[in-house]
């Protein structure tokens, strides 16, 4: 098969990392990936939210499957555009219609859906502008912190939490004022969940689904968990809290609701769902779905996957997701994520990146990489993430870190306390 994987991330190169190892792959090229994805196949200079040109290319270069790695093309409808269109209609690709990827697009959409499905979830109201009053009752009623959440996309920058009224109350006046544009045009306000994150991934055809190795990502720019939220520092999987009993419930009072709320709204989806889920006191409850892999999170689960991707893409394509059982690697993987220095605030790009050629005992998923001149050079925030596996956590981590030293880039900073 050829394969087109749209985005440029270390999800992305992750994702094709493990589709290139499938004998069924043929021809793998990437729009746009970065300078890593560039070894195992083709970059092409195209904009996933161009979908005419995501259509010349699929045409031109004889794709049978697309794989979609960031959820912005989803939730503005590539699938539908791919379903409705003669010429595409025959390619398969990865990802929920338009509608289904409304549980990632619009927070309101998915709290609603949890609601009608009994998923467990925080309490919550949805704002606009006008129902100020109705917001200010709502939050006297919860204990501080207070969450809001700009409704639509945020770049994963919206959602706020507060500890003082007032300042919520202002934070909320400027979220409907436009401080995320569009996206704040509704908030949900929510019940604060106290507890540890876990993210569940599975595939699903929409009926049938296969559950993925779980994660947990890093998402504080300090060791700690202190200073800024970034995109990820880094993820492990397994997480030693998801025991047995847990992810039982998880399964139980989360994914199947959730797959038989698709199955009966008779939404289409086939492909990825990621459930941000906080442990409270043993019980899950649904944060959020992502209607795609996370990053870095996808660095640490794909490598303990033994299956065969493509193999589970064309089952799921096929509605055969239920002949197929997962198998994963026991051992756990670490990832720590290399990041240019001043991230995630300001940052350079273009700085020449030294040295990777002696990573040899830890996979290196590149991020933002790019080639200028023939010299590998910076091209992001995130700049690679450096997966390991070991026998304990503790192995796995201190190979990534051995490994995270070998590299050289001016401003280079990582945590060195993943998964502790
Ligand atoms: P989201 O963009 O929905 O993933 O939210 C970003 C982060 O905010 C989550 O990963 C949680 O750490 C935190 N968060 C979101 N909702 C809640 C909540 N109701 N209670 C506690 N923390 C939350
Ligand atoms: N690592 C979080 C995400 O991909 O959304």
């Amino acid at each position: 098969m050829n394969i087109l994987i749209l985005g440029s991330g270390g999800r992305e190169h992750a994702l094709g990392w493990k589709i290139r190892q499938s004998p069924l792959t043929k021809h793998l090229f990437f729009a746009q990936g970065n300078a890593g994805t560039a070894s195992l196949g083709i970059n092409i200079n195209v904009d996933y939210n161009d979908f005419e040109a995501v259509k010349q290319t699929v045409l031109e270069n004889k794709i049978d499957l697309v794989v979609v790695g960031p959820e912005e093309p989803l939730v503005k409808g590539i699938v539908n555009y791919f379903f409705n269109d003669k010429e595409l209609n025959g390619v398969k690709i990865i990802g929920p219609s338009k509608n289904g990827a409304q549980l990632e697009g619009s927070k309101d959409f998915a709290k609603k859906f949890m609601h009608r499905h009994n998923i467990p979830t925080a309490r919550y109201l949805s704002i606009k502008s006008h129902n100020i009053v109705a917001a200010m009752d709502f939050m006297k009623q919860l204990q501080p912190p207070y969450v809001l959440k700009a409704d639509g996309l945020a770049g994963g920058k919206g959602v706020l939490i507060i500890d003082d009224y007032a300042q919520a109350c202002l934070e909320l006046k400027n979220m409907h004022a436009g401080k995320f544009g569009d996206a704040s045009k509704i908030v949900v306000i929510e019940e604060f969940l106290k507890g540890s994150e876990l993210s569940v991934f599975v595939l699903t055809d929409g009926e049938n689904y296969l559950i993925l190795p779980e994660a947990k990502d890093y998402k504080r720019i300090g060791e700690g968990n202190t200073g800024l939220n970034t995109g990820g520092m880094g993820a492990i999987s397994p997480v030693p809290a998801a025991d047995t009993d847990f992810m039982k419930k998880v399964e139980e009072q989360i994914i199947k609701p959730t797959i038989n709320g698709i199955k009966s709204e008779k939404i289409g989806y086939k492909g990825f769902i990621f459930f941000g889920i906080m442990n409270v006191n043993g019980n899950p409850y649904l944060i959020e779905y992502n209607v795609r892999m996370g990053d870095p999170e996808t660095q640490v689960v794909l490598p303990r996957l033994k299956n065969d991707i493509v193999d589970l893409f064309i089952a799921l394509h096929n509605k055969q997701l239920q002949e197929k059982t997962i198998e994963i690697y026991n051992g756990f993987v670490v990832t720590i994520v290399l990041v240019s220095g001043g991230y995630p605030e300001n940052y350079n790009k273009g700085i020449k990146i030294l040295n990777i050629e002696n990573v040899d005992n830890s996979i290196l998923f590149h991020s933002g990489t790019a080639i200028e001149y023939g010299k590998l050079v910076t091209n992001g925030g995130r700049v690679f993430a450096v997966t390991s596996f070991g026998e304990t956590i503790e192995s796995a981590r201190e190979q990534a870190i051995d490994s995270a030293n070998l590299i050289n880039f001016e401003g280079k900073y990582f945590r060195k306390d993943i998964g502790s």
